[in-house]
């Protein structure tokens, strides 16, 4: 059993403490959080529910990373903080040597990404990067399609991932975009790091999206093209009111079927052959949470590189983002 930690008791932290709970490879041994009624072991807000074991009993409790990583008896950090706090807490838990598993995005901006590469180029602790839809089932089987072949080439695709305004943060720090990116980097990134691993960079990118003062991108339309490859469309953000329900979803067009996830609707991959009828294929077990825990664990306990989702390429999406960004806000036209 690895001894993990976790950095952060806030949403998405909580939603770590719960699964890792489930977990036969681990065991929570500390977690710290700033906020003391979030060491409690109660639930907080979030635009998806936690469910499961969140209680503390026995957990050592910290009121910040810092003392968490001075534990001894802590080998693997979880980094479940604000954005803006990553670069940090990456270089202080690779300077207490822990392995490392970190929230996406990975850093708030590309420049900070490389400057977090070059400092744990050679680490000899697994160093991996959060992106749970790369793991999520239901991308997962898409992804075997894209990359199998499976119903010949993909010739279009399309993301959304829509949520209402996330109000409840730490001290609001989703709302500022010079500690969030705003919409963009960290919810739409979701998608952009799955079509990024999927397809590899884009030819061209092309992007629209709602600027709002201080806040940043709050809603984009993107289009990626491919050189002789598939044309991709993504569209998130969070400009919804508080009872609108989160929704994620995607559609594939390939030369012999379609494709559709909603999860909305349910969490199957409906598959419609060109052939005709209409597939439900049965998918991996658990969620994108519980998989790349158990990815980052068996790299671990196999003395592994987490080559799935690692820091590289999760810079690499930060980039992607970045490239959109610009392109938001350019003011050139045609
Ligand atoms: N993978 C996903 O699906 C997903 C979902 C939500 C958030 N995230 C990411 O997770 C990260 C955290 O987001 P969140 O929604 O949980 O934010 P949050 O505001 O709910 O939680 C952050 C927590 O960090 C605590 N904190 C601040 N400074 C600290 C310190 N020095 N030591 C210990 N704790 C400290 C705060 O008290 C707060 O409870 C972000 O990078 C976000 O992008 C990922």
């Amino acid at each position: 059993m690895i001894k993990i930690g976790i950095i952060g008791q806030g949403f998405i932290g909580k939603m770590h403490l719960a699964t890792l709970r489930k977990s036969s490879l681990a065991v929570v041994t500390a977690v710290a959080d700033r906020e003391p009624s979030n060491l409690e072991g109660k639930a907080v807000a979030g635009n998806i529910d936690v469910a499961g074991d969140i209680s503390l009993e026995g957990v050592a409790r910290y009121e910040d990373g810092d003392a968490l990583l001075r534990d001894p008896n802590v080998e693997a950090v979880l980094i479940a903080l604000p954005t803006y706090m990553h670069k940090e807490y990456i270089l202080k838990a690779a300077g207490a040597g822990k392995h490392i598993l970190c929230e996406k995005p990975l850093t708030l901006s590309s420049a900070e990404g490389r400057d977090v590469l070059e400092a744990l180029n050679g680490y000899d602790r697994v160093f991996m990067s959060a992106q749970c839809i790369r793991f999520w089932p239901v991308y997962v089987e898409a992804r075997k399609y894209v990359l199998g072949g499976v119903y010949g080439n993909l010739l279009s695709a399309q993301f959304t991932r829509q949520s209402c305004k996330p109000t409840w943060s730490w001290q609001n720090w989703l709302l500022d975009d010079t500690k969030s990116g705003g919409a963009l980097l960290d919810l739409h990134i979701h998608d952009v790091d799955y079509v990024n691993c999927l397809l590899g960079t884009p030819d061209q990118v092309n992007a629209i999206g709602c600027d709002m003062p201080g806040e940043g991108v709050s809603q984009v339309n993107a289009c990626f093209r491919y050189a002789n490859g598939p044309v991709v469309a993504v569209d998130g953000g969070w400009m919804h009111p508080a009872d609108f329900p989160f929704r994620m979803g995607f559609r594939m067009e390939f030369e012999q079927a379609a494709v559709e996830f909603d999860s909305r609707i349910d969490g199957n991959l409906h598959v419609y052959p060109a052939g005709g009828g209409h597939l439900t294929p049965e998918l991996l077990p658990g969620d994108g949470y519980s998989r790349e825990h158990e990815y980052f664990l068996r790299c671990i306990l196999e003395g592994k590189k987490a080559e799935e989702a690692s820091p590289e390429s999760a810079v690499a999406s930060v980039a992607l983002v970045e490239r959109e960004r610009a392109c938001i806000r350019s003011t050139a036209g045609a």
